[in-house]
């Protein structure tokens, strides 16, 4: 597979208008390549590089022009992009069928469920399995994780590479931890993560899985009270934006977890519902519900995706890791 398009030697101070100084402030907001620029907003620009958005949107424009990124795709620029769209292998085959294959690239895939439903084991998983060859269901990448619950372990990505032979000390140096503090915190992480992996692109570990476990933690314990939704609603929104073009721009593997909150007024189906409501619903490409079934089996039930059938799967998690 080819890496996704980048122009050589071309970086944004080449941009008319990009002087130093811009270039300097547009990096630090994590507007790290032309690419970047060309799929921001005028005010994101100007409010990250103190421009006003008359010349931020004529940034914007060159930027288009140099990373030859227009207002409209025709269907075939939209099938060739797409012909770069990877496929991570879960562990499980039948977990994989479900998802047509793997977990793809240029998505963002969310994992939703109560405690203990398997999401964090999951993300470990994919740590691991995203630096396999391709030939094993892997993408030759390095993966960056943004750890809100203190929940990564070290060892247990020990037993996860063992359970793949694979080298436990090459396997952890490729899997970049940074621990959220604050819904805003993880925010700025992200453009953090952009930064490391334009680092990493021109390496032989590009990044190509990136992880937020969990997505909505901070978010749920820091906005309560119904005053505060659509605040949080709006914050929750641009962070999946972010991570949507982070998913686009690297070819990578967004994976993010959601907890399950309670919704006593439900009386069909099951009494629970992702937190983030709609707008992450509509956001995510890939809806994942786990459940814990019968004999430490595991269920994930794909909820909705653009071009896959709704479906469930039965995986299990075991001391080597996911497995059918
Ligand atoms: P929250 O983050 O609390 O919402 O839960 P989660 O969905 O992230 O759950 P997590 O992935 O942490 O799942 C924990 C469960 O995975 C445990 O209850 C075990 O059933 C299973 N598990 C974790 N480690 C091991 C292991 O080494 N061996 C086996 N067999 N199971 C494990
Ligand atoms: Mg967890």
């Amino acid at each position: 597979m080819e890496e996704v398009e980048e122009i050589d030697g071309f970086g944004i101070e080449d941009l008319p208008g990009v002087g130093p100084a811009t270039a300097e402030k547009l990096k630090e907001a994590g507007f790290n390549s032309v690419e970047a620029v060309a799929v921001a907003s005028p005010s994101e620009l100007s409010n990250a590089a103190d421009l006003g958005e008359a010349t931020a949107s004529k940034i914007i424009i060159a930027a288009r022009q140099a990373a030859d990124i227009g207002g409209f795709e025709t269907g075939d620029v939209i099938l060739e992009r797409r012909r770069h769209v990877g496929k991570l292998t879960t562990g499980s085959k039948a977990f994989d069928e479900l998802l047509g294959g793997g977990v793809e690239t240029q998505a963002i895939t969310e994992l939703y469920g109560e405690f203990g439903s398997g999401k964090t084991q999951v993300a470990h998983q994919l740590a691991v399995n995203v630096q396999l060859a391709r030939e094993s269901g892997g993408l030759d990448g390095s993966c960056i994780l943004i750890d809100t619950e203190n929940t990564f372990r070290p060892e247990r990505i020990s037993q996860i590479a063992a359970g793949l032979d694979l080298d436990l000390d090459g396997v952890l140096r490729n899997i970049h931890v940074a621990r959220a503090h604050n819904s805003n915190h993880q925010i700025l992480l992200v453009e953090a993560a952009s930064e490391l992996s334009e680092q990493l692109k021109a390496t032989e570990r590009p990044v190509r899985l990136l992880i937020v476990d969990s997505l909505t933690a901070h978010f749920r314990a820091e906005y309560v009270g119904r005053g505060t939704l659509a605040d949080r609603q709006q914050k929750l929104n641009k962070h999946l934006h972010d991570l949507m073009r982070f998913g686009t721009l690297n070819n990578a593997v967004v994976l993010v977890t959601n907890q399950v909150q309670s919704k006593p007024d439900a009386f069909f189906g099951d009494p629970t519902r992702p937190i983030g409501g709609h707008i992450l619903g509509h956001t995510a490409t890939f809806r994942l519900y786990l459940r814990k079934s019968k004999g430490g089996k595991r269920i994930a039930r794909l909820v909705d995706s653009p071009n896959l059938a709704e479906g469930e799967a039965i995986f299990s998690v075991e001391s080597e890791g996911i497995r059918d």
